[in-house]
């Protein structure tokens, strides 16, 4: 999960499916961050469409513009800074503009971010999006920010589930376009405290979301043609620990499992995805499920953040290298060319050479198709932030290179290695630029490029691999 910012092509809004009669106002919304906050940016547009407003991709014409923002490190945070800046110049020439911020930073600098950027008109912690609608119906604030901070352990909409209301929670996307391939946030917040992680204040604790309101969403998205769904939680295979009270999970894959059986049965659907893992709540019956389950394809995210036990140690992250790689075994096993990528931090305060050599050694072992790979950011409020022996920027930036180094050989090797192999691809757009040119991602969750007459969008068929880069594969048709 990363601070990229996440926008949308023009031509997308023309699918918007709006009642345009009774539509007066437009919202513009910048996401950051992970995926959740995408899954969020969704939830707080479908909230604001109740509200008559609709989406617009183009800021000068806002009433309202709402950032999502991230901070999971500081060169995240930065860039909302900025951006609020320059939002305060829109403001200064149309004074009705609302301007509200919610996500990460919103609940971890509070209103010390409003005297920073006294602009801001409302501001929305992550736990808090569903009060977005009220904010906006309540009358037009006088200088006074709107402020909604903390969390509740349950959500009006968690409480509000019923097997007859297929579709009821279906929230639009924020690109404007129908997507083939959409996010289903199943457990919010994180219990686990790693040393260096702002996630645990700014989310809260974990809650999850009741399985036959998982299920009516997927459903309901299926009927609207999606066909890819990736199940969201911070810590998602410790979904439903907090329904049977334990902190493990039990040794048949408890209810994460449970889940992931129930969610493949939805007809329609074609792939189930999942993300982000901790592989402390990693069990054997979820690596055997990928044999099983055609529908789990050939890849997973499993974050290791490092190589060594010592760093790992002092990162509470709660498993050694040996047992991280005893899931990875779990894995290969199941699945002997499953396709695995991970997190990585480089620099975690006090990191000797040979400790950051440890984490080269580990992702010459594992062979990730892809790693994402940081450098450590102190987070104020974080225990990492008050260790000793905090890197400088230039060794964490040569570290971070050479690791990048051995990783991309390593990635172009397996994607050179496809060439020549048949792959299922389920197609998720037509690139805007090339006409005729659709873009997937195979089971491996490598991107696919084929030029066809015919659209080949949401389906899912068998492609041979024709050539490939670093990033992406060409294909054609089989
Ligand atoms: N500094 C650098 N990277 C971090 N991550 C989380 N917190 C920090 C931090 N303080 C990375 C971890 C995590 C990913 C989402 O972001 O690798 O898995
Ligand atoms: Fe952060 Fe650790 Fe929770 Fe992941 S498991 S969100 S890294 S505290």
């Amino acid at each position: 999960m990363h601070e990229r910012k996440i926008g949308a092509s023009m031509d997308s809004l023309n699918n918007l499916n709006n009642d345009k009669a009774a539509i007066v106002k437009k919202v513009h919304i910048e996401t950051w961050g992970c995926q959740m906050n995408v899954a969020d940016s969704e939830k707080m547009l479908s909230l604001l469409q109740q509200r008559n407003y609709e989406l617009t991709l183009n800021v000068d014409e806002a009433d309202l513009v709402l950032l999502n923002t991230c901070h999971i490190r500081e060169k995240a945070r930065h860039k909302v800074l900025s951006r609020l800046g320059v939002l305060n110049q829109l403001k200064n020439k149309k004074p009705e503009l609302k301007i509200a911020v919610s996500g990460c930073v919103a609940q971890a600098d509070g209103k010390k971010l409003i005297e920073l950027a006294p602009q801001i008109d409302i501001l929305i912690g992550p736990g808090k999006i569903d009060q977005i609608g009220h904010f906006i119906d309540a009358t037009p604030h006088n200088g006074v920010p709107q402020v909604a901070l903390g969390f509740d352990r349950h959500s009006e909409e968690q409480n509000s589930t019923s097997t007859d209301d297929i579709g009821k929670f279906i929230a639009p996307t924020v690109s404007g376009k129908k997507e083939v391939t959409r996010f289903v946030n199943v457990i919010q917040g994180c219990n686990n405290f790693c040393t260096f992680c702002v996630v645990p204040f700014t989310r809260g604790r974990e809650v999850s979301k009741e399985k036959s309101q998982i299920l009516n969403e997927v459903r309901g998205l299926v009927d609207q043609g999606v066909r890819e769904i990736t199940l969201l939680g911070q810590n998602v295979n410790s979904y439903g620990l907090d329904f049977i009270k334990t902190e493990i999970v039990p040794q048949d894959g408890g209810p994460f499992v449970e889940l992931l059986k129930a969610v493949s049965e939805v007809q329609g659907l074609e792939r189930i995805r999942f993300t982000t893992s901790n592989p402390h709540d990693f069990t054997r019956p979820l690596a055997n499920l990928f044999a099983s389950n055609k529908k789990m394809g050939r890849y997973i995210h499993l974050p290791v953040q490092s190589g060594n036990d010592h760093i790992l140690e002092r990162m509470k992250r709660k498993v050694t290298v040996s047992e991280y790689l005893g899931r990875i075994n779990w894995l290969k096993e199941a699945v002997p060319d499953i396709a695995i990528s991970t997190d990585l931090i480089v620099g975690f305060p006090g990191e000797t050479e040979e400790e950051f050599e440890d984490t080269l050694k580990l992702i010459s072992e594992v062979e990730y198709s892809f790693v994402y790979a940081f450098k450590y950011s102190a987070r104020k409020g974080t225990a990492a932030a008050r260790f000793s022996n905090h890197l400088s920027e230039e060794i964490m930036e040569a570290r971070l290179k050479r690791l990048n180094d051995i990783q991309n050989a390593i990635t172009l090797k397996q994607n050179q290695a496809e060439i020549g192999q048949v792959r299922d691809v389920l197609f998720f757009y037509e690139n805007s630029k090339i006409p005729g040119m659709y873009v997937g991602r195979s089971e491996h969750y490598r991107t696919v490029r084929v030029k066809s007459e015919r659209n080949l969008v949401g389906l899912t068929l068998p492609v041979i691999i024709t050539a490939s880069n670093k990033i992406a594969m060409e294909g054609i048709l089989n």
